[in-house]
């Protein structure tokens, strides 16, 4: 049997024994004696006697092994054209200091901070710094309007706001204190202070509750490591769901330790000292696992890159960062890809950089679609490794193990079951499918360590959003099948969620914009196919009827309200004005089939919907599509 059969049978047969091993890797202060508490299934948590910090993992216990010299974060940014390297020992001391200016503001263990800042070595520092008094963050990505964010300190009732006076994009600065100050209007929850790091692009106003981080700092006393239970809170990251209100997925301590740690060893291969590089924001799950987390539990080294990967300067900005800085291995979405491709597509920018430390490039955030994939394995030459997996989730649930048993690569498929998950495709009612039909795809329970135990503060959603559809399964919303080697295939989702260049977003909280606009009187959107961002969003809206407003008005008013009520992520611009929707006959909006028909491509559907039986007629062709 090769490694990853043994591996993988005995991640199910013997999962105490397997889990507690890979617990190993960690550096515990009271080691767990049971690795699965399944007491109150199918809620479950992971390691439940076990005590450790996690910044102590990522950054103490390597300073005090030896590497106290080595590079632990490189930060990049193409958008000041700065380059600064921190050894563990500098980032263990800026990070004890911020931990003691977080506790003299009053922050403590349990605590919620939430977190607004760009791609620079203070969001990395601000998380560990939270890890490491047992206070427990949340990361808002930049790219939200105000009122996501307000919606996100409703719900997490932050002691502290930490954030940045502004980000930087190719085309703009974007001030971030006007959009926290803009947010702090609109919630119920106040926090007590906002820290305000400034930045030399735009300096931010403070008011009576700001606190510069200078001036946080000054006066600081370095804070030590407080353990916390395995199973406390490391962070809650908020995802969309299928309505516009985010889920809080919860992140634990000791799970989340093991299974990032074991990660990188068994899936990207990836040694203590090694160079990683994911390009991505720490904003999403992508950035708390692997631009964090996991290179710094691994005594590895992370370069954090502030820029994009055209226009910064040019397409070759990633290539040039993988040769000054000696990558081993990249982590980006597909979307990176495909914009390099298309400004460079014969890889001439690719040509000038000496990428031979490069062993491996990881994608993953949407699907992997064949043409990218051969394209990029012909242009680098080096293993192309799908892998697919969600912020719920926190680590892959499918990949290419490439530390335990590098495995033929399927163009379109992420290859295998990870150890610890348990895949299974299901029909409507329950049943498992045979290979190659296509279905939802569940997981087993219990999910393996590392996943969320819940949503914060919402059980009963958790519950209701995910293990109530198939008991005994965790719903991945993906829908998808396996071949006749085990292999899975992940085909989109089943629900109102939409990938936009590799950003999960909501259909549904765009509606309730667009529903908001005084001439609409009902709206759908959908995702469509996009030749770069892989999805973007399609606004259909009914009018109210005698409402006297122009199209070309009404448009500009939508995609202004959705920018600014969700924001410019949401990379909403195209919205038709129809005569109807079409719907059930109880009176549901047939998204899905609207889906079906746009990503058909070869029909008109449904930039105009005059008549909305048109799209009843259509239906039947899709029939027996697979
Ligand atoms: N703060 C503020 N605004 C942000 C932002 C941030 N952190 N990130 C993005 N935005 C804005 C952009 O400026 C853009 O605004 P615009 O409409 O005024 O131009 C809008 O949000 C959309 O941004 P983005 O999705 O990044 O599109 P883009 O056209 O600027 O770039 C790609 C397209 C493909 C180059 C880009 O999406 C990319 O690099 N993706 C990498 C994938 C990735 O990081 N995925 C995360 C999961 S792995
Ligand atoms: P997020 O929670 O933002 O990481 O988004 C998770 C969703 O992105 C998944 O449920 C999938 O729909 C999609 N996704 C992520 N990785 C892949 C992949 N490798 N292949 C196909 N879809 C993916």
């Amino acid at each position: 049997m090769g490694a990853y059969a043994e591996n993988y049978r005995r991640s199910l047969e013997d999962r105490e024994g397997f889990w507690l091993d890979a617990a190993q890797a960690i550096d515990w202060e009271r080691a767990p004696s049971r690795a699965l508490d399944d007491s109150d299934a199918p809620m479950y948590r992971w390691f439940p006697d076990g005590e450790l910090n996690t910044c102590f993992n990522a950054l103490d216990r390597h300073v005090r092994d030896g590497r106290g010299e080595q590079p632990a974060l490189v930060w990049d940014s193409a958008m000041t054209e700065v380059v600064q390297t921190w050894t563990y020992r500098e980032l263990l001391e800026a990070v004890a200091r911020f931990a003691g200016a977080l506790r003299a503001q009053g922050v403590g263990r349990g605590d919620r901070v939430v977190l607004y800042l760009p791609m620079i070595p203070e969001a990395a520092i601000a998380m560990l710094a939270c890890a490491r008094i047992g206070a427990v963050h949340s990361v808002v990505f930049g790219g939200f309007a105000p009122k996501e964010l307000a919606a996100r300190i409703d719900d997490a009732l932050p002691k502290v706001i930490v954030a940045a006076s502004c980000g930087l994009e190719p085309n703009r600065v974007v001030e971030y204190k006007p959009i926290v100050d803009e947010a702090l209007r609109q919630t119920e929850h106040q926090p007590d202070k906002v820290i305000v790091l400034q930045r030399d692009q735009a300096q931010a106003e403070l008011g009576p509750r700001d606190v510069d981080w200078r001036d946080a700092l000054a006066g600081a006393e370095p804070a030590e490591c407080v353990p916390v239970a395995a199973t406390d809170p490391l962070y809650v990251l908020y995802t969309s769901g299928t309505t516009g209100k985010p889920k809080g997925v919860v992140r634990d301590n000791g799970g989340h330790a093991v299974a990032l740690r074991w990660s990188m060893a068994n899936i990207y291969d990836i040694a203590p000292g090694e160079v990683f590089w994911t390009a991505s924001d720490v904003g999403w799950v992508v950035g708390h696992s692997y631009i964090v987390y996991a290179p710094l539990l691994t005594g590895a080294t992370t370069v954090v890159y502030e820029g994009k990967p055209v226009g910064t300067p040019d397409a070759g900005a990633f290539w040039r960062v993988i040769a000054q800085h000696r990558v081993k291995a990249l982590f980006t979405a597909p979307t990176a890809l495909r914009a390099i491709k298309r400004v460079d597509p014969e890889g001439k920018l690719l040509a000038e950089h000496d990428t031979s430390c490069l062993e491996t490039l990881f994608l993953a955030g949407e699907r992997l679609d064949p043409e990218t994939y051969h394209w990029a394995a012909d242009e680098l030459g080096v293993p192309v490794i799908d892998h697919w997996w969600q912020t719920e989730t926190g680590w892959p649930i499918c990949a290419n193990l490439r530390g335990l048993e590098p495995m033929p690569v399927k163009a379109g498929s992420p290859t295998v079951p990870v150890p610890g998950y348990e895949v299974e495709v299901l029909d409507q009612a329950g049943n498992p499918l045979p290979p190659e039909t296509d279905g939802a795809i569940c997981l087993k329970l219990p999910l393996p360590p590392g996943t969320l135990p819940t949503l914060w503060g919402d059980d009963e959603r958790f519950r209701e959003s995910y293990l109530s559809r198939y008991d005994g399964y965790y719903l991945t919303g993906d829908n998808g099948y396996l071949d006749a080697d085990g292999y899975v295939f992940v085909m989109g989702r089943t629900d109102d969620v939409i990938n936009v260049a590799g950003h999960r977003l909501s259909t549904g909280s765009m509606e309730a914009v667009l529903a908001a606009h005084p001439a609409v009187a009902e709206c759908a959107v959908i995702g469509v196919h996009d030749q770069l961002k892989g999805q973007v969003p399609r606004g259909f809206v009914v009018l109210k009827s005698g409402v006297d407003i122009s199209e070309e008005k009404l448009r500009e008013d939508l995609v202004a309200a959705v920018r600014d009520q969700i924001g410019p992520v949401a990379a909403f611009r195209d919205v038709a004005i129809v005569n109807g929707l079409p719907k059930t006959r109880s009176g549901k909006i047939l998204r899905k089939s609207m889906r079906e028909i746009a990503d058909r491509g070869d029909t008109a559907v449904p930039s105009t919907i005059e008549d909305p039986s048109v799209l009843d007629e259509l239906r039947p062709s899709l029939r027996g599509k697979g």
